[in-house]
């Protein structure tokens, strides 16, 4: 699963304790395992290996550049849905032939650059997008190739409601039903080479079988297509691969690949797939200093020094991310990592932050060990749409990160300072 474990009372990212980088870091301190990237990224690469598929690393669950260099390093290519994402993943030193770029709201700005660096592909969300794309591509006067990304109307029923995508009410991609109509009328553009076809159906998706409805539907459209001839030479089949936030809940790589290959092996098709959070969430977890404790009723509160602020995905989707402390009481087990696990003699505790709003916390109604002011706790599976969500709301500088490899680790984001908070601001 990680590099995150106890030892001897302890939690060790790799082969460093995790309270000597909180000492030295400062907290709240995003931890990064080095290990467990490249663990979750080969496992995935092994398992889809039939397919020789093309990873592109969804850069919106982790975008930190030193991340993105190691990845790049393994061999990915990354998935992007901004200008910026697109000037990061060249920043990491990835081939721009790596590089596919979705969503809904492409400016012209960035059409360009990307169409100026020559990415792979674009993934169009609609037919003013397309229009504007062959617009652009034609001044440019370079090659511009693109997918349709389609929404099969798919969707697994445990994804929370906000992240679900690939439903036909969707701001996203184009309804399955409007595909053929989309190619008879772009699919033969001077400009933009319209040959691909790609889908993403949501985060996370728990089991295999919503993709398994997809890709069914999406073959169906495929032969329609290529009947039509229109030759699909590429499907990207986005990300949303689960993750593990407790111990053996989603299913591994090669669970969805058992399922998934075998529909794909004989398609002649390039594949790709956006993995972001299989690869990202595990590999981090974000550590916190317990500021105060606090009785409010009959509710007990551990107030630490990270909030929303820095970790956003509790109030934003009801997210339930493991929480213990960095050292454990004397003589206790490590704890299975599951949200219900009490330790035993403890009461339940709200973990909040210091952020004037009520939905600001980190956890809920947990049976932790006894903690007091300055005690070190832990949020596990943080890596994910952790860091890459942060504000500076309350006027309250980001959190540093911090890369372990091995017995080694450096800080690759520092701290952010009271200059930060102005250093966009004019004339201060
Ligand atoms: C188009 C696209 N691809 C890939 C991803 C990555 O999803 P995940 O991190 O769940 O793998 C997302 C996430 O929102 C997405 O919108």
């Amino acid at each position: 699963m990680d590099r995150f474990r106890y030892q001897n009372g302890e939690l060790y990212c790799e082969d460093v304790p995790a309270a000597q980088i909180a000492a030295r870091a400062g907290t709240p301190v995003y931890v990064y395992s080095a290990a467990t990237l490249r663990h979750h990224y080969r496992a995935i690469a092994e398992a889809f290996a039939p397919l020789n598929p093309l990873l592109c690393f969804a850069v919106k669950s982790l975008d930190n550049t030193h991340i993105l260099r190691l990845l790049a390093e393994a061999g990915s290519g990354f998935d992007v849905v901004s200008g910026g994402e697109i000037a990061r993943a060249l920043r990491a030193g990835t081939d721009p032939a790596k590089i596919v770029y979705s969503g809904v709201a492409k400016t012209d700005r960035e059409i360009r650059e990307a169409v100026s660096v020559g990415i792979k592909m674009f993934n169009v969300e609609s037919e003013a997008e397309f229009e504007n794309l062959s617009r652009l591509g034609g001044e440019a006067g370079r090659p511009v190739r693109a997918s349709l990304r389609i929404n099969p109307d798919v969707y697994d029923p445990r994804t929370h409601v906000k992240t679900a995508t690939g439903r036909k009410e969707s701001k996203f991609g184009v309804d399955i039903d409007r595909a053929e109509v989309f190619f008879q009328t772009y699919g033969r553009d001077a400009n933009v080479a319209l040959d691909a076809l790609d889908l993403h159906i949501g985060s996370p998706i728990y089991s295999a079988e919503p993709y398994v409805r997809a890709i069914d539907r999406t073959l169906a459209l495929i032969e329609s297509l290529r009947a039509k001839g229109f030759a699909i030479r590429t499907l990207d089949l986005g990300g949303g691969f689960a993750a593990d936030y407790e111990e053996g809940r989603s299913p591994l790589a090669a669970d969805y690949a058992g399922q998934i290959v075998p529909m794909l092996k004989d398609s002649g098709l390039e594949i790709i797939l956006e993995p972001g959070r299989q690869i990202a969430c595990n590999a981090g977890v974000l550590l916190t200093r317990v500021q105060y404790v606090k009785q409010g009723g009959s509710k007990k509160f551990l107030i630490v020094d990270a909030a929303m602020t820095d970790l956003i995905r509790p109030a934003l989707y009801d997210s339930e991310h493991f929480v213990w402390p960095a050292k454990l009481p004397a003589g206790a087990e490590p704890p299975p990592r599951r949200i219900s696990h009490a330790a035993e003699g403890g009461v339940p505790v709200d973990v909040v932050g210091g952020v004037c709003e009520s939905s600001d916390f980190l956890a809920k109604g947990r049976t932790l060990p006894p903690m007091e002011r300055g005690d070190l706790l832990t949020v596990f599976s943080a890596g994910a749409y952790g860091f890459v969500m942060s504000s500076q709301y309350n006027s309250r500088p980001r959190a540093a990160e911090v890369l372990v490899e091995g017995d080694a680790w450096r800080v690759i984001r520092r701290r952010e300072t009271y200059d930060d908070l102005f250093a966009a601001e004019c004339d201060v």
